[in-house]
């Protein structure tokens, strides 16, 4: 009877308490039932016909999240299939409008001002990175004279300076480096092109004062600060986390490490400097006002997380793509051998015009590879879509993503091989874009106040964006890519660690897109390498 009573009571009790779990579980399972159930509904019985159409999903909120995040351009084109060229989806509960094509490119990109913004949405992640008052802390105009003074910067008599700088940095780097230590080798790829491209664009961008701190403190900042840029802070960048206090540390020390450099550069009272930070310490916003040195500091670090993720993805990716394709490694070693000299003599700006098969590859590349997959646009006024019935309204943010058109079978032939020979002229798969639409130069041009762009409003092809918004470190990566491609051609041969021709798929987890790693490759010294 005792031990009855004693066991008795626990077990009701745990019953009930089982009842009340049990009664919780019904309720949300009925709750998410009826939440599922209406959003069904909506999505059947309240169609707008001035909207475009609406990605069919499940939950409401979550939307279509999980299946963009996993693989954007998948699905991108599985959607377009289903709905057309203009379609919305929910993100994150946001109605997002994405238009592909070079149509909605021209859309999106070369948006009026009255339109689109930009920094509604970007502020939250890059203003905790970058600092106050630049790029998208501060109206569009004055972005616009920021971006002036950083293209004002990238001139030619700079990268006449730049190549041998970035050349003496990736050779200094495979000689150093245990990785490529020896006659051959396998290396993970992504985590090396990493650093070259920081030392180079750090050398080259911010003189070599600021180049040698990498090797001490600002490279475990840097880091701190791109932990700044990951998705989940589009929502919780505000929140005391570990990585935001991380990075809050971070940009506070780098800033000051870029003000000190400025006063004491100032103080030795140098001249005829061609790097940037040097530019902007002489340059003047309307009405004569100098740049603070807060925002020079902050436009620094800016620049350098600008470019740092699309040059170092685009080089891991060149250097996977030439491990799938040996034949293509040998090709570029041929034309520095056909065009410079077989002794292969230390390279110039003026060399990099002499070798077009190297500007082809990253073109290739970043066709197929485009680091920034979408380009995300707040709508300020209800924007009619010439040739359509469809309003975007205000409560809609657009999507522009030029990697679609430029892996589009109507304007690249076989548009998922990788083949750099395709941009020659007389090539069967030159895209239609060389062959017979308009070439850049003779597109329409625009000054949005940082120099003439070209609007792009008829290409496919627009790894660097369009209008007011469109990169500025274009010509400087091309400059920076095509000498670590040379260099790393002159003295190795690649291929993949199986042999086969293979390349390794896609993290779409931050931001940028890039390999996923590990990424593994062989390498071997070629004869009479330089190293
Ligand atoms: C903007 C791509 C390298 C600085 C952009 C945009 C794209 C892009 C697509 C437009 C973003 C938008 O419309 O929202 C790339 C690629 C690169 C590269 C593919 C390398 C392969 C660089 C480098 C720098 C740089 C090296 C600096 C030297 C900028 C700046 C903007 C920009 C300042 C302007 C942002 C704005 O006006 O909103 N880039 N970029 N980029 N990029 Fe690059």
């Amino acid at each position: 009877m005792g031990i009855l009573q004693v066991v008795a009571g626990p077990l009701s009790q745990q019953f009930s308490q089982l009842g009340t779990v049990s009664q919780i579980g019904v309720a949300i399972a009925s709750f998410l039932f009826v939440a599922v159930f209406l959003n069904v509904l909506q999505q059947f019985l309240f169609k707008k016909p001035n909207e475009p159409p609406l990605v069919f999903h499940w939950f409401p909120l979550i939307g279509s999240t999980i299946t963009y995040g996993m693989d954007p351009p998948r699905f991108f084109k599985e959607n377009r299939e289903k709905y057309g060229d203009c379609f919305t989806f929910i993100l994150l509960g946001k109605k997002t409008t994405v238009y592909v094509g070079p149509k909605g490119n021209d859309f999106i990109l070369n948006g009026k001002i009255r339109d689109v913004n930009a920094e509604e949405i970007y502020t939250v992640l890059t203003t905790p990175v970058f600092g106050k008052d630049v790029v998208y802390d501060c109206p569009n105009s004055k972005l616009m004279e920021q971006k002036k003074f950083m293209k004002i910067a990238l001139t030619t008599e700079a990268f006449r300076q730049y190549v041998p700088i970035i050349s003496d940095e990736v050779t200094s780097y495979l000689k150093r480096t245990p990785d490529f230590k020896g006659k051959s080798g396998i290396v993970d790829i992504p985590p090396k092109m990493a650093q070259i491209t920081i030392f180079t664009a750090s050398h080259a961008l911010q003189g070599k004062e600021i180049r040698d701190k990498f090797d001490e403190t600002l490279a475990d900042l840097y880091h701190d600060l791109d932990m700044g840029f990951s998705p989940i802070n589009f929502m919780l960048h505000w929140a005391p986390l570990p990585w935001n206090n991380r990075r809050d540390y971070a940009q506070r020390t780098v800033a000051k490490i870029y003000m000190d450099t400025i006063k004491e550069r100032r103080a030795r009272g140098e001249t005829g400097a061609q790097d940037i930070m040097w530019h902007l310490m002489n340059s003047t916003y309307k009405g004569d006002v100098p740049v603070p040195d807060h925002e020079i500091a902050h436009m620094m670090i800016a620049l350098l997380m600008a470019g740092q993720h699309s040059s170092s993805s685009t080089s891991s990716w060149i250097m996977l793509r030439l491990a799938s394709r040996p034949d293509i490694m040998e090709d570029l070693y041929n034309e520095q051998v056909k065009n410079l000299g077989a002794d292969l003599p230390p390279l110039t700006y003026e060399d990099l015009a002499k070798l077009p098969l190297h500007a082809a590859i990253v073109k290739e590349t970043l066709r197929l590879h485009a680091p920034i997959h979408s380009i995300m646009r707040a709508v300020k006024t209800p924007m009619p879509v010439p040739g359509t019935k469809y309003v975007i309204p205000t409560d809609h943010v657009l999507l522009a993503a030029p990697g679609v058109s430029a892996t589009d079978e109507s304007y690249f032939p076989q548009p998922d091989l990788w083949e750099p020979h395709r941009w020659e002229k007389d090539s069967p798969l030159a895209p239609t874009i060389v062959r017979n639409v308009p070439s850049e130069e003779d597109d329409e041009k625009i000054d949005y106040g940082y120099g003439l762009v070209s609007k792009g409003a008829n290409s496919p092809y627009l790894p660097f964006g369009a209008g007011r918004h469109r990169c500025i470190g274009e010509q400087f990566a091309n400059v920076q890519l095509q000498t670590i491609l040379a260099i790393i051609v002159r003295n190795f041969k690649f291929r993949n660690v199986d042999g086969s021709d293979k390349v390794i798929g896609t993290d779409y987890a931050s931001l940028f897109s890039r390999p996923l790693e590990p990424a593994k490759i062989y390498w071997e010294r070629r004869e009479g390498c330089q190293l």
